[in-house]
């Protein structure tokens, strides 16, 4: 039995090289245990291989298994609070959780396109150099120069939906979302205007 615990983790650690979106983690969670949770629950909003169709949820392909984890457990314990998540979330345990992370993170995330090119320009300017005078800083400082995240900490963003981008930004902003530590994002987001995040997200969508 161990060895066969041994050689699956060894087998996690090498699929979770070869996929190697922005160096995934190896992680407590297996992946192949989670299967059934995706197929039956989240596969319907978030796509069964994390590259979620509707605009308003978000894709969890290739983000890093720390980052994800740690969603599900603030969904949990309401330090993030979302309706639809908060209900989905009650009847996981943690391993399902780790389990959950490591296969989301695992998946190959589908390179996106930006629908409005002169907006996501002005995005672009946003997100490599901050909003000069306003006291908004470069995404890429802390989200990677091409947006694929530095794990663990901060989350890829690379692809992202811009819908839901925008509507993340807006609730740091408003402080409805208020699990950022150390307020990073609620500081950064309450001096953006509305225009700021819906450039950003729209460069955000088409970033690969
Ligand atoms: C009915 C649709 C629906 C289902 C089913 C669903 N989700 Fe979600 N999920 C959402 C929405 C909507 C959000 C965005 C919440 C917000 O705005 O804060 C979300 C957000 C998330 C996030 C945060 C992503 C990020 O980038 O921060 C994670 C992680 C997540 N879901 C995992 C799961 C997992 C795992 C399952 C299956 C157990 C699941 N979801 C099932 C709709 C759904
Ligand atoms: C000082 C570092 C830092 C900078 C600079 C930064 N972020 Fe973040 N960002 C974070 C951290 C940390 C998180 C994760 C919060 C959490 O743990 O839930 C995050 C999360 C996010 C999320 C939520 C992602 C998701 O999947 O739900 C979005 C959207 C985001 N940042 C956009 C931006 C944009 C746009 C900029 C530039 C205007 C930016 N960030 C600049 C640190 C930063």
């Amino acid at each position: 039995m161990k060895f066969v615990v041994t050689l699956a983790a060894a087998l996690v650690a090498t699929s979770a090289l070869a996929n190697a979106p922005a160096g995934a983690p190896a992680s407590k969670g297996d992946p192949k245990a989670a299967e059934s949770i995706v197929t039956q629950v989240c596969a319907a909003c978030h796509g069964t291989d994390g590259n979620s169709a509707a605009a308003v949820n978000p894709s969890l392909a290739g983000l890093n298994a720390e980052y994800l984890n740690k969603q599900l457990t603030n969904f949990k314990s309401g330090d993030r609070k979302n309706a639809v998540m908060g209900g989905i979330v009650a009847t996981l345990t943690p391993q399902d959780m780790l389990n959950l992370a490591a296969y989301f993170s695992m998946q190959q995330p589908k390179p996106g396109t930006s629908k409005d090119q002169e907006l996501a320009l002005v995005g672009q300017k946003i997100f490599r150099g901050g909003v000069q005078g306003a006291g908004v800083p470069a995404c890429a400082s802390c989200h990677g120069p091409q947006g694929k995240g530095v794990p663990s900490q901060f989350p890829r963003l690379a692809g992202q939906h811009s819908d839901y981008i925008y509507s993340q930004l807006n609730s740091f902003r408003l402080g409805t979302r208020s699990n950022d530590a150390a307020k990073m994002m609620r500081t950064i987001a309450a001096k953006m205007t509305d225009a700021d995040m819906k450039a950003v997200a729209a460069y955000i969508q088409g970033l690969r």
